[in-house]
């Protein structure tokens, strides 16, 4: 790991005199209307005790309980900020379906199940990986399987439930109860949500981050006077090392899918609005801020008794979980040419290069006893290597 000893924490000095000026105050207003709160909270907040880091700027922005990004807003979609690979295409969650049953059935076939996911969005994902388990009800047999979403946001865990439940959710008042709200699904699979993944009861569990981690607070660091800059996501580390720790003694294994690079990327920090770039600094709360994970920090902060797989390309994960296969069997039963033109335009832009085909990596973090299977009967981990169906 890089030493950070002689690094200078960059104090992301948001500029007073930005909210003060008469004409720049005025330009905000009228694109700030929606979160004025957000700009007055932090105002005062470096007006009282100065300057704040970048990662503090990060937290209040997306996750501040009362008006932060996520907290307020559904932000996913065409009339969104941003668009993900669930809401494109129902073939990325399918395949991640079959990833979860591939890797239960590798590891020993669990009586116990727990699909966890981190940050759901819309639901989409767990809702298609769910259409994917009722299909595979045969091959999962008398599991006991329950859904669990780390989910923040008040607003979208509504949208979740939505999306995912068919009865009335619960929903529990209190910032201390670790399950804020139950369901059950329309195949009678309870589902809960919780603040954050200390709160998912132990037991075998599949978990899925898929662009969750891009979201944390990260820190910029610049080393010496030059002006490289190094970024750096303790939450996203800390997450990993309880993945890690659950895995190691619960069983189970994780799928973390993300903007990212191994290691060789600086300055990724962005804001997204409209689908459009926008500059970090402007309209704090009404836009989403994000940087590229780093998979070669997660490595070093996983332990020794769990392995990792990956980062590979979207691409090639997809392309090796059986893509073109899945592809060709919808577009057989399709009705009409307009919906065979939908998903060959969702099929581009999961696996175009130049789209999110390698913008997006993969990443995978298994038991020991995982890897001692794949080398005793070479059992491949799927989407890692290639999907051999027979
Ligand atoms: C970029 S969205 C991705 C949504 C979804 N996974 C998808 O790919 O469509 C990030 C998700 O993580 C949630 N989130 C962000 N920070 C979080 C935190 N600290 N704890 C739990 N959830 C968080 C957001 O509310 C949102 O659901």
């Amino acid at each position: 790991m890089r030493t950070l000893v002689r690094l200078k924490q960059l104090a992301l000095e948001v500029p007073c005199s930005m909210w003060r000026d008469g004409c720049c105050w005025n330009f905000s207003l009228r694109r700030l209307q929606s979160n004025m709160s957000m700009l007055k909270h932090l105002t005062s907040k470096i007006t009282a005790t100065g300057p704040i880091s970048v990662a503090e700027y990060m937290r209040e922005a997306l996750t501040n309980p009362v008006s932060g990004y996520y907290v307020k807003n559904d932000m996913l979609g065409v009339d969104g900020d941003f668009i993900t690979s669930p809401e494109i295409s129902q073939i990325f969650g399918e395949l991640l379906g079959v990833w979860c049953v591939s890797e239960w059935m590798a590891a020993g076939k669990s009586s116990v199940l727990q699909l966890v996911e981190l940050g759901p969005g819309r639901g989409s994902l767990t809702s298609d990986i769910l259409r994917v388990f009722s299909q595979l009800k045969a091959v999962l047999g008398k599991v006991d399987l329950s859904v669990h979403l780390v989910e923040i946001s008040p607003k979208l865990s509504q949208v979740q439930a939505d999306c995912l439940t068919t009865d009335q959710t619960q929903a529990f008042d209190g910032d201390d109860v670790p399950v804020y709200r139950s369901g059950t699904t329309n195949t009678g699979l309870p589902v809960y949500w919780y603040r954050q993944i200390e709160d998912v009861p132990r037991g075998f569990s599949i978990f899925i981050a898929h662009e969750f981690i891009d979201a944390l607070p990260i820190h910029k660091f610049q080393e010496g006077e030059k002006r490289h800059h190094v970024e750096v996501c303790p939450e996203g580390g800390v997450i990993v090392q309880k993945l890690s720790n659950r895995i190691a003694e619960d069983g189970g294994a994780a799928l973390i899918a993300d903007y990212g690079h191994d290691g060789t990327k600086t300055d990724t920090f962005r804001g997204f609005k409209g689908h459009q770039l926008h500059n970090v600094l402007e309209a704090p709360g009404t836009a989403d801020l994000t940087a590229d994970v780093d998979f070669s920090y997660l490595r070093k902060m996983t332990e020794d008794h769990v392995t990792c797989l990956g980062p590979i390309t979207q691409q090639s994960f997809l392309k090796n979980m059986g893509i073109d296969t899945r592809l060709q069997i919808l577009l057989r039963s399709c009705p009409d040419s307009s919906s065979r033109a939908q998903l060959m335009h969702g099929y581009d832009i999961l696996m175009n290069p130049e789209k999110m085909g390698h913008r997006f990596h993969f990443f995978s973090v298994l038991s020991r006893s995982r890897l001692a299977a794949i080398k005793a009967t070479l059992l491949p981990v799927a989407g890692f290597t290639e999907l051999r169906l027979h």
